[in-house]
């Protein structure tokens, strides 16, 4: 049972952050986004099923992954040429894998990623729905993104189907 079956207040919190962050409904998290990812995963995907996803996950969509039993087919991320740092996913290498594994349930993206570069998620997102596929996004560094024109765009903005973010991160959440 989720706190806010029970308290208003708490319904009303995410209410009310659900059209902050343009979600149909937002759940508050005890144990941070790991939950998040993990309660998404559990609830959309079966043992056995594809995801497609990102190698430059965080480790906990990686715990989330395999708590459900699906199985990762990796998008690799191009990396800088001298700082070798991920630069996110493209949507050409996205697509292709999408393409090679038409029975894909889920792309699972983390963006912006542990080192702040956000993937191009409209177009990414546009691919995969137009394969049927559903996107969730681990937002964890990204709570901020709907709240000024000149940074990316948010992962809900994008027509995600679900996405977690971290207030405590980048915003004045309590940890
Ligand atoms: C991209 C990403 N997702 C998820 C998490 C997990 O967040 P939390 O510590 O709130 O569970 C982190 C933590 O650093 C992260 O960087």
């Amino acid at each position: 049972m989720n706190t806010a079956d029970h308290d208003r207040g708490v319904r009303l919190a995410e209410d009310l952050a659900a059209r902050t962050w343009g979600a149909q409904r937002s759940f508050f998290l005890v144990n941070g986004s790991s939950s998040g990812n993990q309660a998404f995963l559990l609830a959309s995907v079966s043992p056995g099923d594809e995801v497609v996803v990102g190698r430059d996950m965080h480790q906990s969509l990686l715990a989330a992954l395999i708590l459900t039993g699906a199985r990762p087919v990796y998008v690799t991320p191009r990396l800088h040429p001298t700082l070798h740092v991920g630069l996110g996913l493209t949507v050409e290498d996205v697509t292709a894998v999408l393409d090679a594994h038409p029975a894909a349930k889920l792309l699972a993206l983390t963006s912006p990623t542990y080192w702040g570069v956000a993937s191009n998620q409209q177009e990414i997102v546009a691919a995969a729905h137009a394969r049927d596929v559903a996107v969730y996004v681990d937002e964890a560094w990204g709570p901020h993104l709907g709240f000024h024109p000149r940074l990316p765009p948010s992962a809900m903005s994008c027509g995600a189907h679900g996405a977690v973010t971290s207030p405590h991160k980048l915003l004045c959440g309590l940890s």
